[in-house]
């Protein structure tokens, strides 16, 4: 499974590639802006500077609903670096420039997923990506790791290549449940990678080790 981070923060960005673990990054407008970065130049500029940090597929989202206002957004951006990946909202106007952008070999990422009726569509239009939001369905009493499962099934009964990018991660537990279901990649928090070292048992372990090799040695 691809580990994402969902953030704008370059720190946590840099912290995660240097674990070495990080297969890419997702953006969305309020992670940007909660970073403070407003004005298109200055979103644009972001952009390229995560790119320039992590070595895969950097999601950075459309603003537009329209067809002619998501097309022209999104071209814009793949032309920014290499690695953008173009967002785009499941929406009727979102599903046909998904088509559009996939015919023209731009690569997208179908966000705002919440069915598996969504995410055969965004299959059918030939998105690279789909995100189902597993954290806000679990946040309004509805299974997100059961949507996880109900797509793997879908998109294996018809070979899609698809990838099921899990995203709205909250925790570690999330993490292990979508590897398990077979989920391609997963977007989360830092805290939703690193939070998966721990063990006290290695903790205990490893305070053992040190103090009979200081036993044996001083
Ligand atoms: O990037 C989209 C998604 O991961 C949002 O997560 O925590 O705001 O539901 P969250």
């Amino acid at each position: 499974m691809k580990f994402f981070i969902d953030t704008a923060n370059l720190e946590q960005i840099e912290e995660a590639q240097a674990l070495g673990v990080l297969d890419g990054v997702t953006t969305n407008p309020s992670l940007m802006a909660k970073e403070g970065i407003t004005g298109r130049n200055n979103i644009l500029k972001h952009y390229v500077d995560i790119c320039n940090i992590v070595d895969g597929d950097v999601s950075a989202e459309v603003i537009a609903t329209d067809f002619e206002g998501i097309v022209k957004e999104g071209e814009e951006l793949a032309e920014l670096h290499g690695q953008i990946v173009v967002k785009v909202p499941m929406i009727k106007d979102g599903v046909k420039a998904i088509k559009y952008f996939a015919d023209k070999g731009i690569r997208t990422n179908c966000t705002l997923v919440f069915s598996s009726g969504q995410a055969l569509l965004a299959a059918k239009a030939g998105a690279a990506y789909v995100s189902p939001f597993i954290g806000r369905l679990d946040d309004i009493s509805t299974d997100g790791l059961s949507l996880i499962s109900e797509i793997r099934q879908i998109y294996d009964n018809y070979n899609f290549s698809t990838e099921i990018l899990a995203a709205s991660i909250r925790h570690t537990m999330h993490v292990i449940e979508c590897a398990r279901i077979g989920a391609d990649v997963m977007t989360g928090p830092l805290s939703s990678i690193t939070g998966l070292l721990k063990h006290p048992l290695t903790d205990i372990g490893l305070e053992k080790f040190l103090a009979d090799y200081k036993k044996g040695n001083s």
